[in-house]
């Protein structure tokens, strides 16, 4: 097994609390196994263009623990294999001039630290000769194989303390509050939050959702003297009768944009329940800011743990939390799948069993 003396590390996809801790804990480990770290700025871009990549000693992260964002930056766009480059040196394949650079740059691996993408990306330069170890990141909690990713429960919280504060005008006013969460096309976010939050309906992809049955529940809770509701609604949900809210249409390797299932949800809510509704949407929010303990804890872990598996050669293996163990797992087992919430999730039925409508 060729020794590793040099590790490039990069940052895919959309922003996550934690990759700085990521990031942080690789640079720690490497140095300290007489490892040097080149940290890659956007994502591939880094190997792509020659400005976009400094060498990274503990000094360079210090104070990065408890900062949101990436101090890598990242990208959120595109299919680095379709598209062509151009540098003042000429034009060229994109993925092809990734690993030549990897080549040229005298790199032995990389951590490549991203969600669903650039876990797809990142197995293509694999199979391309790149060897290299993935770190699962994403506010969604979607990617197969793992039982968490960091961000989630920070972006959990956050939208806890939203519903928190929610509650004041709901009861206030004796409004039907809707709030609108991220997820993409699964419900973690919706649930965790609706359920820690005390909400009354929680709307997820993986039930459409009969908004006359939503309706239904609020006149009853109003029965009952309660005469307020807080309904929870994932970006992704969609009545039965309708499809997904979308901002902006897939087109050109470019993934669809969610957004809209608040407002449409509220809107069909006041008119059937015949109550003052108001909706609010999270939005980035949920992935800004700094990252809760147990957050630090999964990206500093995760982070370690790639360093590890380079050093023991464990190449094109995904970092994966399986209680009490950080284990690999191949990264062609997880990529091009979602972890949606199976429907027999015990928080899922404990909600249901406690009179949480789910719409259906
Ligand atoms: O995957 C994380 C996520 O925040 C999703 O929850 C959301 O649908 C999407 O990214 C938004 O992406 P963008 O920041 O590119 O609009």
């Amino acid at each position: 097994m060729p020794k590793i003396k040099k590790i490039g590390v990069l940052t895919g996809g959309g922003d996550a609390p934690g990759l700085n801790a990521v990031i942080r804990a690789v640079v720690k480990s490497a140095y300290n196994a007489g490892v040097e770290v080149v940290g890659l700025e956007d994502s591939f871009d880094g190997l792509v263009y020659p400005e976009k990549s400094r060498p990274l000693t503990p000094r360079d992260v210090t104070g990065i623990l408890r900062l949101g964002g990436t101090i890598l930056g990242t990208v959120n766009r595109g299919n680095p294999f379709i598209e062509p480059i151009v540098t003042p040196q000429g034009t060229f394949n994109y993925a092809e001039r990734v690993v030549d650079m990897f080549g040229k740059m005298s790199l032995d691996a990389l951590v490549c630290i991203g969600g669903d993408g650039t876990l797809a990306i990142s197995y293509e330069f694999y199979k391309m000769g790149v060897p290299l170890v993935c770190v699962p990141k994403t506010i969604d909690n979607d990617i197969v194989g793992t039982t968490s990713c960091f961000g989630f429960d920070t972006a959990v919280d956050f939208a806890t303390d939203a519903i928190d504060r929610l509650h004041s005008t709901a009861e206030a006013h004796k409004r039907v509050m809707v709030v609108e969460v991220m997820g993409r096309y699964t419900g973690w976010i919706a649930l965790h939050s609706g359920v820690a939050g005390g909400a009354d309906v929680i709307l997820i992809p993986e039930i459409p959702y009969d908004v006359d049955k939503v309706a239904a529940c609020i006149r009853d809770r109003e029965g009952r003297g309660a005469r307020f509701s807080i309904v929870v609604v994932a970006e992704g949900a969609q009545p039965v009768d309708g499809s997904r809210s979308l901002i902006e249409a897939a087109h050109g390797g470019h993934a669809e944009r969610l957004g809209g299932a608040g407002a449409l949800c509220a809107k069909q809510l006041e008119e059937r329940a015949g109550k003052e509704t108001r909706h609010v949407v999270l939005g980035h929010l949920q992935r800004g800011g700094t990252p809760t303990a147990f957050d630090r804890t999964l990206a500093t872990r995760f982070g370690g743990k790639a360093v590890q598996l380079l050093l023991n050669g464990q190449f094109g293996k995904m970092v994966a939390n399986h209680p009490p163990d950080l284990v690999p797992i191949p990264i062609g087992e997880v990529v091009g799948r979602t972890k949606t919430v199976p429907l027999d999730y015990d928080l899922l039925l404990t909600a249901r069993a406690m009179g949480v409508s789910f719409g259906d």
